[in-house]
């Protein structure tokens, strides 16, 4: 569909569709709670803010905008697997945030307005060797200054398929050195960088490469910044996974700022590992993520 059919279907003065100089197609979502940009590419959101605040999302200045390359930044759609493929010829944290999706529909109402992203397995490279699992994604802008997302998946298929997934949430912050995550306090995690297991009693803060997945967890996540307080509120996510590359892995990164490491944290809404969900045939099931700037 061209954007002029899009905004004739789906659009309406508070969610528009419009063409990027870089080819992919973009939703503006804006209301009197505040706004939203995501883009098909990806069912990537690279922008929310707050009515009369600040943008909450981070994005690397150095970020691609490619076909079949993730966005650095906002919140990348890790489905149907968290990290690498046993085969390394499939895209690291799959495949959806390398798709390009549909516009299934749009919704607006007092308390908000939405956009539903959709990806069918057929509109998936084969080379991928997509499941078949219909997903979703979600996002509104809804009252209070609230930004809502749902990933949503349908097993369509005759057999279980277990999906490991994360909305993978940067966060902006003024300085890393004054941030502290709390609510994953009582969790145990495993640090990926070493691959040990920890139990962990206080809050979250960074002072060097951290590369955590929490596991069953649901608990409510603070963030805090100095500035900023953001709450991030899961729903059928049971791992919490915390990231920010630090000093040498920003100057790997051919897609991020050497010293972009200072003003981003993700905090991920995930079912990693031993967390993945087994859905047997017919069965649906929703990661949500609701992240509120207080
Ligand atoms: C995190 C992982 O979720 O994503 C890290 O725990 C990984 O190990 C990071 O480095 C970024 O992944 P990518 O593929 O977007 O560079």
């Amino acid at each position: 569909m061209n954007i002029t059919e899009l905004n004739k279907r789906f659009g309406s003065r508070r969610i528009k569709f419009s063409r990027g100089k870089e080819g992919f197609t973009w939703v503006d979502i804006q209301n009197e709670f505040g706004s939203a940009r995501l883009t098909l590419h990806g069912a990537h959101l690279t922008s929310f803010i707050p009515a009369g605040g600040e943008e909450v999302l981070f994005v690397s200045r150095k970020s691609l905008f490619k076909p079949e390359k993730a966005i650095r930044g906002g919140v990348p759609v890790c489905w149907p697997w968290f990290s690498k493929h046993p085969d390394p010829d499939l895209p690291m944290h799959g495949y959806a945030r390398v798709c390009e999706w549909e516009v299934a529909s749009t919704s607006s109402c007092a308390e908000g307005d939405g956009v539903e992203l959709r990806l069918r397995p057929e509109n998936v490279p084969a080379r991928w060797k997509p499941l078949p699992v219909e997903v979703t994604f979600q996002a509104a802008v809804e009252s209070d200054g609230v930004l809502r997302m749902a990933l949503c998946m349908l097993n369509c298929g005759k057999k279980p398929v277990t999906i490991t997934s994360a909305l993978h949430t940067y966060f902006a912050v003024d300085n890393i050195k004054n941030v502290a995550v709390d609510g994953l306090e009582k969790a145990k995690y495993t640090d990926r960088l070493t691959g040990k297991k920890h139990s962990s009693s206080s809050p979250v803060t960074i002072t060097e490469e951290t590369d955590r997945v929490y596991q069953n967890t649901d608990a409510d996540i603070v963030l805090r910044d100095g500035s900023h307080t953001t709450r991030i509120l899961r729903d059928g996510s049971n791992s919490a996974v915390v990231w920010n590359p630090w000093i040498e892995k920003s100057k790997k990164m051919a897609d991020f700022g050497d010293r972009e490491y200072r003003n981003m944290i993700c905090v991920e809404a995930a079912n990693a590992f031993e967390d993945g969900r087994t859905l047997e045939p017919g069965d649906f099931h929703c990661l949500g993520c609701t992240i509120v700037r207080d």
